[in-house]
């Protein structure tokens, strides 16, 4: 049973993480990385995406990553689609769970997923309609939620009426993406007030940050208090979208996990395991992590501080 205290982390590392990296990950550095991201009890871990290795070279071994992962049970393993050809490729290589994409913003969908945004959701027509008929659990993500690289400043209402259409059509779950991380604790405050005021349930809404400019944490803070208990990040701090100048770096989930768990919170997160998790991919790619946590963990430095060895005072 869920209660208040209960947040889900939606680990997008493998996914949003690995496709904004230069340097392509070998597919067997990215099983290890999904199977000791499954380990560490995150209940949802978004694994590669069928979008076209034209655009996304680093995931174009979606269909090998998702047929030979190790499936840990209790662990949701969604995939994003972008269209039907992705959702067929999808469903070849044994996805259950979808992830579709749209945003907020014209021009960025131009840049994206090379078209507008009723272009994108008559691609997601057909795909609903298989999904649907196959019972498959579907999430929506509106990119450049609280504002865009191309348009600049977003109005709320199209926000909110972007994951209208996206629930109607069959979603589950919403994800609200500050794609280039520009948001502030304000603009979440005013987007959760919309969105509850247009008949939203904030139980079914994820927000998705992104820390270019330091404010991912106040953020998230901001979105509890509204009410909202999903929230995405990525191991080590990796990621972004290639398609949005600036977008450097997801959320890390070390320093979501330690916000909420030492907020009271409950996660179902071992933070060590994560941070093993990031340090084993963060050594394929050859770079430190951006998160804060593991900084100081990488560092040797701990807290809580571990407990003394009974018989000690
Ligand atoms: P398009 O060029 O308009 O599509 O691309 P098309 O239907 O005209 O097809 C062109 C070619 O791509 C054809 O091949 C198709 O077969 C192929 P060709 O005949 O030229 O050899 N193709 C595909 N191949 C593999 N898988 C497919 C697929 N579809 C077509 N699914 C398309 C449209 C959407 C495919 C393309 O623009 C694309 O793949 N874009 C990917 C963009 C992307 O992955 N961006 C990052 C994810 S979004 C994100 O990061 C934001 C998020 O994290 C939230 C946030 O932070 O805000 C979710
Ligand atoms: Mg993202």
């Amino acid at each position: 049973m869920t209660s208040e205290k209960d947040v889900t982390i939606v680990e997008v590392g493998p996914r949003d993480g690995l496709q904004n990296e230069k340097a392509l990950v070998p597919i067997e550095a990215k099983l290890e990385f999904l199977d000791r991201l499954g380990s560490s009890g995150l209940g949802v871990i978004e694994a590669t995406a069928f979008v076209s290795p034209r655009a996304i070279p680093q995931l174009s071994d979606a269909s090998e990553v998702l047929t030979r992962l190790t499936r840990r049970p209790g662990v949701r393993y969604p995939v994003l689609v972008p269209n039907l050809n992705g959702l067929e490729r999808a469903l070849a290589a044994g996805a259950t769970e979808i992830a579709i994409f749209t945003a907020a913003s014209e021009a960025f969908n131009q840049h994206n997923i090379n078209t507008t945004i009723e272009g994108s959701f008559q691609r997601f027509a057909p795909v609903m309609e298989r999904a649907r008929a196959l019972g498959l659990w579907v999430r929506g993500y509106v990119s450049c939620a609280l504002g865009c690289p191309y348009a600049g400043e977003i109005p709320v209402a199209r926000t909110v009426e972007v994951t209208r259409r996206l629930f109607a059509i069959g979603c589950t779950e919403v994800s609200l993406g500050d794609t280039i991380g520009v948001g502030v604790p304000r603009q979440v405050a005013e987007l959760c007030s919309a969105l509850v005021a247009d008949g939203i349930d904030l139980g079914r809404i994820a927000l998705h940050f992104h820390d270019t400019r330091g404010t991912a944490l106040s953020n998230v803070s901001e979105g509890l208090r509204q009410g909202v208990r999903i929230f995405d990040s990525s191991a080590g701090g990796l990621g972004g979208c290639p398609y949005a100048t600036g977008a450097s770096g997801n959320l890390a989930t070390e320093d979501l996990v330690y916000l909420l768990e030492r907020s009271g919170l409950r996660t179902g997160v071992d933070l060590d395991k994560v941070f093993e998790a990031s340090s084993f991919v963060l050594r394929a790619l050859a770079r430190p992590p951006v998160s804060r946590v593991a900084q100081t963990l990488s560092s040797g430095s701990r807290w809580p501080l571990p407990a003394a060895p009974a018989g000690r005072t």
